[in-house]
């Protein structure tokens, strides 16, 4: 029977990197039904509404979604859409793997980078609590709860022990936020206490991107606050290839939202440049999540084909290849 697939084309590059991973998804074999449904620009002017209710009528019938990127005004504009959606389904862990391609020549090539990012998705600064105290004064609320520090802790390690992950690292500034951020450590600790056969650390966030850099072989699985999350991710993203590599999850008790970890890169939308790995990475996730394991590693395959051949990949992995021609190399692989 076909899976049912909420598909969330999204903006800028998203439509681009939405098809290409639709295409290997189809020639992988696997039986989907793709319910469309638009968020983001192309929702608005249909209906006036960024997040219209048929995106969540169709997650609440599929259960699992793949999204591409949909943008946010900066410094003013409507709120995000992608925060909008973790909080209303609820959708706590932000899963990312971070691993190297083979046969890429990044700067870090000769590293082994394999980590595991679990991010906290639906509290921190993230609740978007902000207002102005007096004028040339604003507040912006940073929320930590033990439920949710415990929830996405325990995923972190449950995780690290069912696949065999030596360690689990909980990044903080609790030395400064000694309240919220010690809120948070408290809670890992208690979690880890449950895990004795998993290693357990803890770095502050600045010593830990220091660290990412110059040793990124030390990291296994790293359990994070929301923003301390985003930022590690991209800057883990950059030991790999960039953003147009790492793939990510947003996983709740009930729905399952499949996106890569990068934007709507409007720098590159519309020029069939757009590297769709991440997309497609994040499409063998939700392949694993619904039990089609061989597709997904005949994909990851294929990528991993790909990319060891090196003739077809895409200018931000200093390719000179563009979307379509990199699809075409990955559809005939499979
Ligand atoms: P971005 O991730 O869109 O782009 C950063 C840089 O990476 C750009 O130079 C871009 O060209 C490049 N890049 C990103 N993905 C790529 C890909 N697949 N192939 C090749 N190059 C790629 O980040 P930026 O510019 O900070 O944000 C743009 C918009 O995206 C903003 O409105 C932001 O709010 C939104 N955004 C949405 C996300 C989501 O929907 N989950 C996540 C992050 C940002």
């Amino acid at each position: 029977m076909a899976h049912k697939i909420t598909l969330i084309p999204g903006d800028g590059i998203g439509p681009e990197v939405a098809d290409a991973t639709v295409r290997v998804v189809e020639a992988a074999g696997v039986g989907i039904e793709w319910e469309r449904v638009d968020a983001g620009i192309a929702a608005e002017r249909a209906t006036g509404k960024y997040l219209p209710d048929t995106v969540y009528e169709s997650l609440a019938r599929t259960s699992v979604g793949l999204k591409g990127p949909v943008g946010t005004p900066v410094g003013g504009g409507h709120p995000s859409v992608n925060v909008a959606l973790r909080k209303k389904l609820d959708l706590f862990v932000n899963f990312r793997p971070v691993k190297m391609l083979p046969g890429l020549k990044t700067r870090f090539a000769d590293l082994p980078v394999d980590l595991v990012i679990f991010r906290e998705n639906t509290e921190d600064l993230y609740a978007g609590i902000e207002h102005e105290v007096v004028p040339g004064v604003v507040e912006s609320i940073k929320i930590i709860t033990r439920m949710a520090s415990i929830r996405i802790a325990k995923e972190a390690f449950k995780f690290a022990a069912k696949h065999n992950r030596r360690k689990v690292t909980a990044i903080h500034k609790a030395n400064i936020m000694k309240m919220s951020d010690g809120l948070f450590l408290r809670c890992c600790r208690e979690v880890a206490a449950d895990f004795p056969q998993v290693e357990y650390a803890e770095l502050i966030v600045d010593n830990a991107c220091m660290q990412m850099v110059m040793r990124p072989e030390t990291y296994d699985v790293l359990v994070l606050p929301n923003l301390y999350g985003d930022i590690v991710s991209d800057l883990a993203a950059g030991l790999v290839g960039g953003l147009g590599i790492v793939p990510g999850a947003n996983l709740g008790d009930t729905v399952a939202v499949f996106e890569a970890v990068h934007g709507s890169a409007p720098d590159i939308a519309g020029k069939g440049l757009a590297n769709p790995t991440a997309l497609i990475q994040s499409a063998c996730l939700m392949l694993d999540h619904l039990g089609e394991r061989v597709a997904a590693t005949r994909i990851r395959r294929a990528l991993e084909g790909v990319y060891r051949e090196g003739k077809h990949l895409t200018g931000d992995v200093g390719g000179s290849s563009g979307t379509a021609a990199f699809t075409d190399a990955v559809v005939s692989r499979l």
